[in-house]
């Protein structure tokens, strides 16, 4: 039986929202159209194929839980939409490193620390059969991230990185896992109606129709504990530097911006909220501008995208790729290794299912 074996490490709101989507759609039908979902059968591979086998987190409240209970556990709030069997999977701790800022010990009710070393990360990783490891650290977690890059590495793991450190669309670190010889996939995950899609595809239709871009800003309020530790500025440089780089890569012109989390608003919860604003000039330099209010439920947005990268990866171990695959980080990360039009990103997954492009 085809089986995708994943470990997480950071059992929050995404992990949350990941692992119940694989429950969710367990019974999907292959014709059957699931939103935020490229295909129900991605090259071979169902939703169900995908089994959790180790996951890692440093709140005394996740830690030794069963995962099915720990992605229910506070402070996450990501909404329950299935219900989640017993994994057989216990969390296990993690080193806290640069994970857990000053401010976010209490809301995460992190443990001391331990003693773990990278030799336990890399055992438990090896002991659970573990192919492919997704980080969902929160921003701001340098040293954390390339923990556990460095311990996919050792374990013989392929990388999905969803948070915005720089892995996969770093030269170092991707020749780290070509030499491996595994495949890497990131940086930063891409959600499926977010707000940098919304604004990629608002710059790119005016691009497109000759209207001259002057200024545009993106603001995002949200209230889970995602947005509680990017209230630190000095946490959240790369997810300003991702988010940016994500609109401003389709504009062949330097164009002012604001972009990035703007603030915390507890009982949004895992709502979030994104204002959307771009000044421009059409023909006769004539005024325009578009203003746009999107709000969603954050966790949910990611977690389709997740499954169909983790099936990628899957696929590029199947296929001895190894090194950053262009094609599904393209299509669904914010920070990848090569930046192109969305509707060019999907169609290089798809020549990629097929086995017409390598990577
Ligand atoms: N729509 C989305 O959900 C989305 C989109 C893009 C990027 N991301 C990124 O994914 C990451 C996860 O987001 P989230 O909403 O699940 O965050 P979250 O705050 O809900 O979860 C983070 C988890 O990491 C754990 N943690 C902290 N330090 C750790 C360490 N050293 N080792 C192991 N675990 C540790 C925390 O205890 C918590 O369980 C963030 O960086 C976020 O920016 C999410």
């Amino acid at each position: 039986m085809a089986e995708i074996r994943v470990a997480v490490v950071g059992v929050g709101n995404s992990a949350s929202a990941l692992i119940q989507g694989v429950e969710y759609y367990k019974n999907a039908k292959e014709n059957e159209t699931v939103p935020g979902l490229m295909h129900v059968n991605f090259g071979g591979y169902h939703v169900r194929d995908i089994r959790f086998v180790a996951a890692f987190d440093v709140s005394k409240s996740k830690i030794g839980k069963d995962l099915s209970e720990a992605i229910f556990t506070e402070p996450n709030c990501c909404v329950k939409f299935a219900n989640v069997p017993p994994l057989g999977v216990k969390v296990s701790p993690g080193p806290i490193l640069d994970g857990v800022a000053e401010h976010m010990k209490k809301p995460f009710n992190a443990y001391d620390g331990g003693a773990v070393e990278r030799e336990d990360i890399i055992k438990v990783l090896k002991d659970s059969g573990a192919e492919i490891l997704v980080n969902y650290l929160p921003v701001g977690s340098y040293n954390a991230t390339r923990f556990y890059a460095q311990a996919a590495l050792d374990a013989g793991c392929a990388l999905v990185n969803c948070m915005p450190e720089f892995i996969a669309s770093n030269e170092a670190w991707s020749k780290k896992f070509e030499e491996k010889k595994l495949p890497v996939a990131g940086d930063d995950v891409k959600s499926q109606l977010g707000a940098t899609i919304l604004h990629r595809n608002l710059v790119r239709l005016c691009v497109d129709r000759g209207v001259i871009v002057d200024e545009t800003y993106q603001l995002n309020l949200g209230g889970d504990t995602d947005f509680l530790n990017m209230t630190v500025e000095e946490r959240l440089k790369t997810k300003r530097v991702s988010k940016t780089e994500a609109v401003k890569s389709l504009v062949p012109y330097d164009l002012p911006t604001r972009i990035g989390p703007s603030d915390y608003v507890p009982f949004l919860e895992n709502k979030k909220i994104c204002y959307i604003w771009l000044k421009g000039r059409k023909f006769g330099d004539r005024p325009l501008t578009i203003t746009v209010k999107l709000e969603v439920e954050d966790s949910p947005n990611s977690a389709g995208v997740v499954i169909d990268v983790i099936r990628a990866v899957k696929l590029a171990l199947d296929r001895k790729i190894a090194g950053p695959l262009i094609s599904i980080s393209s299509y669904a990360f914010k920070h990848p290794p090569i930046q192109v039009p969305d509707p060019v990103a999907k169609e290089w997954v798809e020549e990629y299912i097929k086995g017409n492009r390598e990577r």
